[in-house]
């Protein structure tokens, strides 16, 4: 399978800029090895989605509301996502976890809302450093699977150390290796056969420097980058070390 590497812009970038990063990512997409995608803010969805339109770079938003429409001030419905061209949906992502209170059961109801609309989720994962110390790592990530996956599941999950996020730090090798082959057992327990066509993807201060060899390792089906991917040379050069699929 393609590996798929995915920009989550986060909150960054008013219209110039928007614009501007798309566009080159745009340039430099054609012929890669990988699927790609941008996860633009809320507010660039439309005319990132318009200026990628034709390519081969996917459009997704960072969060939506589990309701199809409603009486939810200041939020984003699925629908209203993919009407404005986006195709996937990030949810669940730690920031949204610890920042706004989203619980599993939350998560999960959000990933039935996309799919219902037609949009692949990319449900996040991760333990704190605290849970990694204590040694509490696979429990944390399988409770969050097993809370945050709907039956009949299909999408991508993301494997992102809270710890690894926005800090430089990245999980080693061996580490990435025994988390994604833990998921992996995970899905096809809870999933059945549909749970190894799942990807998994790495997300935690994935660089040019390190994307090689995170992508390398088994299990990992592409990344999920932050901070690297508002920068379009260092974002493409990270979808140029994706492993072919
Ligand atoms: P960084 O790549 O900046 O560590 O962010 C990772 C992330 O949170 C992607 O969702």
């Amino acid at each position: 399978m393609r590996q798929l590497i995915a920009g989550n812009w986060k909150m960054h970038g008013m219209g110039g800029e928007a614009a501007a990063l798309a566009g080159a990512i745009r340039a430099g997409a054609a012929g890669l090895a990988c699927d790609l995608l941008v996860c633009p803010p809320f507010t660039q969805l439309v005319p990132v989605a318009g200026m990628l339109a034709g390519s081969t770079v996917a459009v997704g938003g960072q969060d939506c509301h589990a309701e199809a429409k409603g009486a939810h001030t200041g939020d984003i419905s699925a629908a209203m996502l993919a009407d404005a061209g986006a195709r996937f949906v990030i949810l669940g992502h730690s920031e949204r976890r610890a920042n706004h209170g989203e619980t599993d059961a939350g998560v999960r109801a959000k990933a039935v809302a996309a799919i219902a609309a037609g949009l692949t989720p990319i449900v996040c994962v991760g333990e704190t450093e605290a849970e990694r110390t204590a040694g509490w790592e696979t429990g944390v990530v399988g409770g969050q699977l097993s809370g945050s996956l709907p039956e009949g599941f299909s999408g991508v999950v993301a494997y992102e150390p809270v710890w690894a996020i926005g800090t430089g730090k990245t999980a080693t090798e061996d580490d990435v290796a025994a988390m994604h082959g833990f998921i992996r057992q995970a899905l096809v327990r809870q999933l059945g056969e549909a749970g190894s066509l799942v990807r998994i993807l790495y997300g935690g201060s994935v660089r040019p420097a390190n994307a090689s060899v995170l992508l390398a390792v088994p299990e990992v089906g592409g990344a999920l980058v932050g901070g690297a991917s508002l920068v379009a040379e260092d974002f493409l050069a990270i979808a140029r070390a994706a492993r072919p699929g």
